[in-house]
């Protein structure tokens, strides 16, 4: 494939400035609903397991149309036709980007076979280790970035279908009491630990892996090449570390995009191959509607322009996740890695400087504990921060709770929701002073100037949002959304002309800190920073304490 057009290459692009100026920095959502009974229905679109309401943002026919247009002389069609047959997309790397394959038919893929037979021995061992006859109780994942949020991520949000006798750890951070809080928890007969790292080289997992063989052995455990396996493309690394029972996978898989590969491991043993499987078909029942869907109708490819839209013509810095649902709290933190070291990139694929802005910030917090911490900035700060809500119309506990504790919390799931729509609604509706002026405030000072006050409890509104509505969250429908938000990030890199599937950004620090250890046994700073040399001092002199 020739390389595409850059985005700002595209006439359209001027023609979106153009149109933005005149139209998108005035466009009021709520006149778009006076405007449109049918607003509702024309912008909420269905995709595999998920339904999403894109009417609450600022976005309409005529921008949409110039939209799509872009990404049309973008070429996003065959760059998407390029990712799914296994071109050297990933350009920096030379390499293929092929999660979908790890989730596609295998005889629809040049590499279906090779995955398929990885599939059913990692499956077969998941099955192995999590039957109770194993003696095995818990299960001790490290890894990190990649290697850690996907795993982590699911198993938290498909809890209730986790094997009861089961407990799943994970531990990523290169700070010890990270891997010791674990693993005071533990007894190393009924523990296995799975020591995950695509290149099997990252400081963190290494040094962790270490802490953990030293406290096996230590604590009298026996039989470390059973109790310890390892998930990686570099399976000689492993055998050198002393794994000998390993996964492999290929390097067509990227990092953030690996929980589908062997990657996945706790996920299959937390909820075994058949969910497994059924995760794999949610994501393909959404690579298939990315592939098939025609742009227009098509929710990663909407979502992704959305996201352009916002970032390059509204000026919008960040977007905020507020999933209504405890399960995914960790969705925020695998988003972030997700869409931040994917497309945060300032030079294009021939590394030529960008005159436009890329990934925005994504941050988040399940609500409603989130409604308690920043959503007072999104309602009444400076900043517009688009706002993705994410809904489960189900709740579903594993147990079946009965009586007033059913009742009870089916109650909960109620005011859950209506928090959901409620904050959706006072970021659109905002609120006026004039309204503020006739409402009655209990608390507030009753010496201060009524106008003042008014102005202090007056809301623009007009804030966008999207909202995200699962059935269930099951293994099947978090499948879909995470394949969703995959494919989406792909759109908005496509657009922008970057490789969204290298990290150079990570190498610079990861270097400087290998140059640095070697000088903290003997507080050397020669040739440092002052900062850096003065810091260093400080850390290491301990009459401070
Ligand atoms: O943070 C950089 C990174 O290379 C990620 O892309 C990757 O997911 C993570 O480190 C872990 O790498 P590995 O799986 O090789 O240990």
């Amino acid at each position: 494939m020739s390389l595409p057009l850059r985005c700002d290459a595209s006439p359209v692009w001027a023609a979106l400035q153009t149109h933005y100026r005149n139209h998108g920095a005035q466009f009021d959502v709520r006149q778009a609903f006076a405007n449109d009974e049918q607003r509702f229905a024309r912008w909420s679109f269905k995709a595999p397991e998920l339904l999403a309401d894109l009417s609450k943002n600022r976005i309409d026919d005529a921008t949409l149309e110039l939209l799509l247009a872009l990404a049309r002389d973008c070429g996003l069609e065959a760059q998407r036709e390029a990712m799914f047959t296994g071109e050297p997309i990933n350009l920096t790397e030379g390499r293929a980007v092929l999660h979908t394959a790890l989730r596609a038919p295998a005889q629809a893929s040049p590499v279906g076979a090779e995955v398929a037979a990885s599939l059913q021995r990692m499956l077969a061992y998941a099955d192995a280790l999590r039957d109770p006859s194993s003696g095995i109780t818990d299960v001790v994942h490290i890894g990190i970035g990649g290697s850690d949020l996907g795993p982590a991520m699911a198993v938290q949000a498909l809890q209730p279908f986790v094997a009861p006798h089961l407990r799943l750890h994970f531990v990523s951070n290169v700070d010890g009491h990270d891997l010791f809080a674990v693993l005071r928890q533990l007894r190393p007969h009924s523990t296995q630990f799975v020591i995950a790292s695509k290149t099997f080289t990252t400081q963190e997992t290494l040094a962790n892996a270490l802490a953990a063989r030293a406290w096996f052995v230590q604590r009298g455990g026996s039989d470390v090449a059973r109790h310890f396996v390892a998930t990686t493309s570099n399976v000689a690394a492993a055998a050198e570390f002393g794994i000998s029972t390993t996964f492999g996978f290929w390097d067509w898989v990227g990092g953030r995009y690996s929980l589908w590969s062997v990657i996945g491991l706790p996920i299959a043993i937390a909820i075994g191959a058949q969910r497994f499987e059924e995760l794999l078909a949610g994501a393909r029942a959404m690579d298939e509607h990315f592939r098939r869907t025609p742009l227009r109708h098509n929710l990663p490819v909407l979502l992704g322009l959305l996201d352009v839209w916002y970032r390059n013509f509204h000026g919008y810095t960040s977007r905020s996740v507020a999933p209504y649902h405890q399960g995914l709290r960790r969705l925020p933190a695998y988003l972030q890695q997700l869409e931040m070291e994917s497309n945060g990139k300032r030079v294009d694929r021939e590394g030529h400087e960008l005159s436009y802005a890329t990934s925005p910030v994504v941050w988040g917090e399940a609500g409603t504990n989130g409604q308690h911490a920043y959503f007072q900035m999104l309602h009444q700060g400076t900043d517009v921060i688009p706002v993705e809500f994410i809904a489960v119309r189900q709740p579903y506990y594993g147990d079946a709770p009965q009586g007033e504790l059913r009742q009870r919390l089916d109650d909960q799931h109620r005011k859950l929701l209506a928090n959901c729509l409620a904050q959706s609604q006072a970021l659109m509706q905002g609120k006026s002073t004039a309204q503020a002026r006739g409402e009655a405030a209990p608390t507030a000072s009753p010496t201060l100037d009524p106008d003042v006050l008014a102005r202090h409890r007056s809301f623009p509104g007009n804030r966008p949002s999207t909202t995200l509505v699962l059935d269930q969250l099951t293994p099947r429908a978090l499948g879909a959304l995470i394949a969703m938000y995959e494919h989406r990030v792909f759109v908005s890199g496509a657009l922008w002309g970057i490789n969204s599937f290298d990290q150079w950004g990570v190498e610079l620090g990861k270097a400087l800190c290998n140059s640095l250890l070697p000088r903290f046994g003997s507080v050397d700073v020669a040739g440092l920073d002052a900062s850096t040399a003065g810091l260093m001092r400080y850390l290491l002199d301990s009459s401070h304490s």
